[in-house]
């Protein structure tokens, strides 16, 4: 049955302010669920959710020419295909993997400890708006080889650029200031480019003017387009992960004490994590031919969503899904940052996130290095927890209080 009901709109407030209650409800009544206002189909079983992320001929990206590209200034990764998609991919992969994620993991490392140092004292520190929005921005900056003096302007640009991805509806106010955010970032990066086409250095932006497809060097449109395609992907589910590993694990104390005790299991909270409550909540795709899905046609030309969040929790794809359990044995912390993970955080198929292993390394890196900073980890006193967004959802803020170990009260 395709839903057509008007109990449950996923556009809803109710809905908004808690998506996990409506997830089991979608998955067994209503699998396909049509929102008629904005003429789209979302899927919420685990198998429905793979098949589609996984057949590229019949699910196309079409849809991000409208959703993602007027703010991109260009076509980014997720749109292309064939041997493009592969060429172009790779030279970004490159600057995330291997040699270059060794040497970025020391600048993670010192942006953290910049970052925390003004807390550390006072006990108490909102994870996501004083440390971990400037840190994913920061470390993003240092790998791309932008300079960090200005991140706070990339940061307010980016935030625009995000709004016009991830919103469903916008007002013509809004859509207005994100292509200024746009206009103004692509603005702020053409010089850069081309004093990096003269001065190479070690970063990404030098990477991709040093790179050619079919024998051509990639032009700015292309080099503008990918540059902000990373900036976005990158920065934009970092400090949410961060967030949601520090909540689940406070909510559950002796994960917590293990975590503390053996920071190998770090992996496998951050993994659970990513299944649990996955950062980036939907991902479009157009239906390029009639689709069938239990029983319910999505006519070709539709635009689907596919719903991580309920996917993940599905009971047909993980045992006692609604249960935050670092040992399950159904996960696999291992593969879970590779292209065999078995949650879908990070999508799958062609298009799956080529920042796995770099996202993995930021997280772990900065868990390992705060916890033993935080002793007797809480919540501040007053706080209430609340998570905002519909296609990335994170806390929208989360004020701790912890005790300065000793060595911090005697500097
Ligand atoms: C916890 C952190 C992250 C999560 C949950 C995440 C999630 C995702 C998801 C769900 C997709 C698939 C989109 C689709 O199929 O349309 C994706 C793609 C992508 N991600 Fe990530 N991501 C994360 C971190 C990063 C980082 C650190 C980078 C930096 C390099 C990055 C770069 C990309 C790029 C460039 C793509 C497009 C790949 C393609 O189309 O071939 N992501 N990400």
């Amino acid at each position: 049955m395709v839903s057509r009901e008007t109990d449950l709109s996923i556009l809803s407030e109710d809905f908004a302010a808690d998506p996990y209650r409506y997830f089991a409800r979608l998955r067994e009544h209503t699998p396909v669920h049509y929102e008629a206002s904005i003429d789209s189909y979302f899927l919420s079983r685990y198998q429905d959710v793979k098949r589609v992320l996984s057949d590229h001929e019949a699910f196309s990206t079409e849809t991000l020419q409208v959703r993602a590209e007027p703010v991109m200034r260009g076509p980014v990764l997720a749109q292309m295909t064939g041997a493009e998609h592969t060429a172009k991919r790779k030279i970004v992969v490159r600057g995330f993997t291997g040699q270059a994620l060794a040497d970025q993991t020391r600048a993670i490392r010192a942006n953290a400890a910049e970052l925390i140092a003004p807390f550390l004292r006072r006990g108490r520190v909102d994870l996501v708006n004083d440390f971990g929005k400037p840190f994913a921005v920061h470390v993003t900056l240092d790998v791309l080889g932008l300079d960090r003096k200005d991140w706070k302007r990339i940061a307010a640009w980016h935030s625009g650029v995000a709004e016009f991805i991830t919103s469903m509806a916008l007002t013509p106010e809004r859509r207005r200031h994100c292509l200024d955010c746009a206009e103004q970032l692509e603005a702020y990066l053409a010089p850069i480019i081309d004093q990096r086409r003269c001065r190479p250095g070690e970063d990404l932006i030098s990477a991709l003017c040093a790179a050619e497809f079919d024998g051509i060097a990639l032009s700015n449109r292309d080099v503008t387009a990918l540059l902000i395609n990373v900036l976005v992907a990158a920065a934009e589910p970092a400090d949410k992960t961060l967030a949601l590993l520090f909540r689940h694990l406070i909510d559950h104390p002796g994960q917590l004490a293990r975590v503390r005790r053996d920071p190998a299991l770090l992996p496998a909270a951050i993994a659970e994590t990513l299944r649990y409550t996955p950062p980036v909540q939907l991902i479009p795709r157009q239906a390029e031919k009639d689709a069938v899905f239990t029983g319910t046609a999505v006519p070709a030309g539709a635009t689907v969503f596919c719903m991580i969040g309920a996917a993940n929790r599905d009971p047909d794809a993980f045992a006692a899904p609604d249960v935050f359990d670092i040992d399950r044995p159904d996960l696999g912390s291992a593969r879970s940052f590779t292209a065999a993970a078995q949650h879908l955080a990070f999508g799958t198929g062609l298009h799956q996130c080529i920042g796995a292993a770099f996202a993995r390394a930021e997280i772990e890196t900065v868990a390992a290095m705060l916890l033993p900073l935080l002793d007797d980890l809480r919540y501040s006193p007053g706080f209430r927890y609340r998570e905002t967004g519909l296609y990335t959802r994170g806390p929208a803020s989360l004020s701790l209080d912890f005790t300065p170990t000793k060595e911090i009260a005697r500097r």
